[in-house]
């Protein structure tokens, strides 16, 4: 997998390649089958266990993706984590992600998906902030034109309040860095 993603990402001139996780052990978030046989805090653990996995084993991409979109899926009633529970290996992901020089995204899709909170939330990116992590990109997953900059305002708020007062845009693979 990692020699074809980075033979096909060198065969492209990419501007910003991102990573995003939508499946875990081979079965897929989105159909269910990922949550079967676990209790919603341990289906969100182990969605966090890949993301470090992948973090700690992948190097060809620029941003991290929604980390901790899984929420959205797996029908329980209430869609959110507590922080704490997964504390440890969130800063883990953090870290790492610092450590290889890489940013993660903030994606404002939770806010049109009634979930009322982008991804990742607040205490992931006071965190991010706290271990040193300063590139922030900004992502919508926007279908329409109408829904690309949906929300942009809110999230430029919770990442100030985060500590952020810049995000950053790609091209040729390098961030360029706006104020907010
Ligand atoms: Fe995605």
């Amino acid at each position: 997998m990692n020699e074809r993603n980075h033979a096909f990402l060198s065969a492209h001139p990419f501007e910003f390649v991102i990573c995003s996780i939508h499946t875990g052990d081979g079965l897929d978030f989105y159909n269910g089958a990922f949550f079967k046989g676990k209790t919603q805090k341990e289906a969100y653990q182990r969605y966090f266990e890949i993301c470090l996995e992948t973090v700690e084993n992948y190097e060809d991409y620029d941003i991290f993706g929604h980390l901790d979109y899984i929420i959205r899926y797996g029908g329980f009633r209430e869609r959110r984590y507590v922080y704490e529970d997964h504390k440890e290996t969130i800063e883990k992901i953090l870290k790492t992600i610092i450590q290889k020089g890489k940013g993660i995204e903030i994606n404002t899709s939770g806010l049109r998906y009634g979930l009322g909170m982008v991804h990742p939330t607040l205490d992931i990116m006071k965190a991010y902030k706290r271990l040193g992590g300063k590139i922030v990109t900004f992502g919508s997953d926007a279908h329409f034109v109408k829904d690309y900059y949906a929300g942009f305002d809110e999230t430029i708020a919770l990442l100030k309040e985060a500590g952020f007062d810049e995000i950053a845009v790609y091209e040729k693979r390098k961030p360029t860095f706006f104020k907010i």
